[in-house]
């Protein structure tokens, strides 16, 4: 593994690409691959067992890439397989969580609502961070079945998601939240319709930021960051159609980069 490899990135769809875009903007010169599991998307619906075996494979694929860091890219995979993955692989990884302290830090009422999966809110992680930073803070938690599909097929401001959310988003409301946390990748797409429902003064906030700073320190630690002076490149893959889950990318990512690919067998 050298420092001019390239970074590996993935989520079980396009989620992933939310976390991506903060990366490419703190390391311009870093080449990029991004892998959409598209086809076995989305992971809340899935077993632990099943993503880690998903995990596995697109790590491997990664690895065949000569990637030289891997950033799960999603919070279910990141619950379900991130502990396996450290323990099967020797390349470094970079996951990602709800971010429950950032919240419990901003909020002024003590009351803090986490948009998630089911089985991100239902994981040990989860409870481990609301227990350490949340205490003496009214955790408000909503699973959101629907919105990582609806964003999957690009729909990020139809009518149909906004009703989604109005729903997900009433029971935090009820509650008077003044921060509500997008604890899914595939949410900071969404933020535009979060932050038009949500009260004035409410905060929304995210783990993009976060990830790209500790990818970057990960890197440093490890002499790895790219001595490139051009800018980075990407190049992305997916399990499912690549002419369809393209043209997903191409909306939310801003372009194809260097192309869309199927992940070829038998990963
Ligand atoms: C999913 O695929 O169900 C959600 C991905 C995530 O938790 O970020």
């Amino acid at each position: 593994m050298a420092a001019q490899d390239p970074i590996g990135l993935f989520d079980s769809g396009v989620g992933g690409l939310s976390i991506m875009k903060e990366v490419r903007r703190l390391l311009p010169q870093e080449d990029l691959i991004y892998v959409a599991d598209s086809k076995f998307c989305p992971y809340g619906e899935k077993t632990p067992a099943q993503i880690q075996e998903r995990a596995r494979k697109i790590t491997a694929f990664l690895l065949a890439q000569g990637v030289k860091l891997i950033v799960v890219a999603c919070n279910t995979a990141s619950v379900a397989a991130l502990q396996q993955l450290r323990a099967e692989f020797t390349v470094p990884f970079v996951g990602v969580e709800p971010a429950v302290k950032q919240a419990a830090l901003f909020t002024k009422n003590k009351k803090i609502g986490v948009l998630a999966t089911g089985l991100t809110l239902s994981g040990d992680r989860f409870t481990f961070l609301v227990e350490k930073y949340g205490s003496g803070v009214t955790v408000v938690n909503q699973a959101c079945p629907g919105l990582v599909e609806a964003v999957e097929k690009g729909a990020v401001s139809a009518p149909s998601t906004e009703m989604l959310l109005q729903k997900y988003l009433a029971p935090l409301l009820e509650k008077g939240v003044d921060v509500v946390v997008l604890g899914c990748t595939h949410y900071p797409f969404l933020r535009p319709l979060v932050e038009k429902l949500v009260a004035p003064g409410v905060q929304v906030i995210d783990t993009g930021t976060p990830v790209a700073k500790q990818t970057k320190r990960v890197l440093a630690e490890n002499n790895l960051l790219t001595p490139n002076q051009r800018a980075g490149k990407e190049w992305f893959y997916t399990s499912g159609d690549p002419l369809v889950v393209g043209a997903v990318i191409e909306r939310l990512w801003g372009g194809k980069g260097e192309g869309v690919a199927g992940l070829p067998e038998p990963y």
